[in-house]
């Protein structure tokens, strides 16, 4: 347990470089379970949540070699359980894509309902259940288990129309489908970098996905993968988190290890807000050197601003001169961290799925909390931004998703650091957990 300290003001200057993006990692590692051998995964971020799925593949009975710090050798050949009911289940929301695999590997899946950061209320999964069941499975959720099993002969391939855009729906199908008899045709799919990625590694392993990043993918089954390499995308949110973060402080970062193209979303709205950003092959230098202008923004999928960089966007908006309309088109109750924002100076008012910004000169320190990971990305930009002090507890989350947020923002001049807030009691609860 540790909470940060910062204390804010300060322009950043320097390189970031980015890590391996989490949201393609959190579902290539279960997506290995349908690998027959060793895959090597390149490019994997150091972070909580990661660590946490390999270690339910090992409980599964998968071999996982750290090769260096960010590639592994994950072999799932040695995996018979079908059951994945543990308690760190519940605190990821990519747990649920062991449905979509181990249904796909065994034809059969008993797995706790996914956990993860929650937007008021429980995370739905009818999208997914509805998609299996097409497929012929039937799906049973109760007493916070997700039971589902194939028909006699396996998953067969089927068509499948999603009534609203979602990842995670989109991803789990694509996993269940790798096998299943036929083709699987999904409609109205999410078409996220990571939605692409995860099939990009399907692919490389043998597998015939076409049409991701589009708004229908296909799927026809085959009978087997098999090892190989894989590299995972830049993280677009991670990159996208220290382009705020300097739009905030004012400053100049070169944000390297981008895929330029997956920002495009976010770099024009930092654009309109007077920030300059020059585009290299694999990097952006992002410039503020003039006063935030105020702008409107909706989340959507992508294309669309993304509501994983709605937290930090807000942020930064209260300190852009005049009046900014923010829209969750996502989720609905995503502003919680507001009320830490407002003990800071600002001045924001939510009204349902919108916040209005007034901005302000300057925000002050205070103490505040993560309530999730990208609002806990928020507060940091917050406190980076502020004048004074800025204490923020809750970082557990922060780290669930950021590689070394602590050192890079250090490196690029940032005034911020861990304190360790940890009872000698806690310690015996870390060693269960691990
Ligand atoms: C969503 C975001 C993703 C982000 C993640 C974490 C979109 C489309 N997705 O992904 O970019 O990284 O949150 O913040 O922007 N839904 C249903 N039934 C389902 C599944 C989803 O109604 O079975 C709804 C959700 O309540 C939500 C929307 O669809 O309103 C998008 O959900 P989904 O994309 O599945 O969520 P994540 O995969 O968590």
């Amino acid at each position: 347990m540790y909470k940060y300290i910062i204390k804010g003001g300060k322009p950043l200057y320097g390189e970031v470089e980015i890590s391996g993006a989490k949201n393609a990692a959190v579902a290539i590692i279960p997506a290995a379970l349908l690998v027959d051998g060793v895959c090597r995964i390149e490019n994997i971020p150091q972070i909580s949540d990661v660590t946490m799925l390999l270690n339910i593949l090992k409980r599964m009975g998968a071999s996982i070699r750290t090769v260096d710090r960010h590639t592994m050798d994950i072999d799932c050949s040695g995996v018979t359980s079908t059951n994945a009911d543990f308690d760190m289940m519940r605190r990821i929301r990519a747990s649920y894509y062991l449905i979509g695999a181990l249904l796909g590997r065994f034809g059969s899946a008993t797995v706790a309902m996914p956990g993860g950061c929650n937007f008021g209320g429980v995370r739905p999964i009818d999208q997914h259940v509805k998609g299996f069941e097409a497929m012929g499975a039937t799906v049973d959720v109760r007493n916070g288990l997700v039971v589902a099993k194939a028909p006699e002969g396996g998953l067969r391939g089927s068509e499948i129309y999603l009534d609203v855009v979602s990842v995670g729906a989109t991803i789990n199908l694509m996993l269940a489908a790798v096998f299943a008899q036929g083709t699987t045709v999904i409609e109205n799919v999410a078409k996220e970098p990571h939605i692409v990625d995860v099939a990009n590694f399907l692919n490389s392993m043998g597998a015939d996905i076409r049409g991701a990043g589009t708004n229908v993918i296909k799927v026809r089954g085959v009978k087997r993968l098999q090892g190989g390499f894989y590299s995972i995308i830049p993280d677009q949110i991670e990159a996208g988190t220290y382009m705020a973060a300097v739009a905030g402080t004012g400053g100049r970062l070169l944000i390297k290890n981008v895929i330029p193209k997956h920002m495009n979303c976010i770099s024009g709205k930092l654009e309109e807000m007077g920030v300059t950003i020059e585009e290299g092959e694999d990097c952006l230098l992002v410039k503020r050197d003039r006063p935030l202008r105020r702008t409107n923004v909706k989340t959507q999928p992508y294309p669309g601003f993304p509501t994983d960089m709605q937290p930090q966007l807000s942020t930064i908006l209260c300190l852009a001169q005049g009046t900014s309309i923010v829209t969750e088109g996502v989720w609905e109750n995503r502003y919680k961290y507001v009320d830490e924002l407002l003990k800071m100076g600002a001045n924001v008012r939510v009204d349902g799925r919108i916040a209005i910004i007034e901005g302000v000169e300057q925000l002050t320190g205070a103490p505040l909390k993560a309530y999730d990971l990208r609002a806990g990305a928020a507060m940091v930009i917050a406190g980076l931004c502020a004048s004074g002090v800025t204490e923020i507890e809750g970082v557990e989350y922060i780290e669930r998703g950021y590689e070394e947020i602590i050192e890079k923002l250090r490196r690029v001049g940032a005034d911020i650091e861990a304190v360790d807030i940890r009872e000698p009691d806690d310690e015996k609860d870390i060693e269960r957990i691990g």
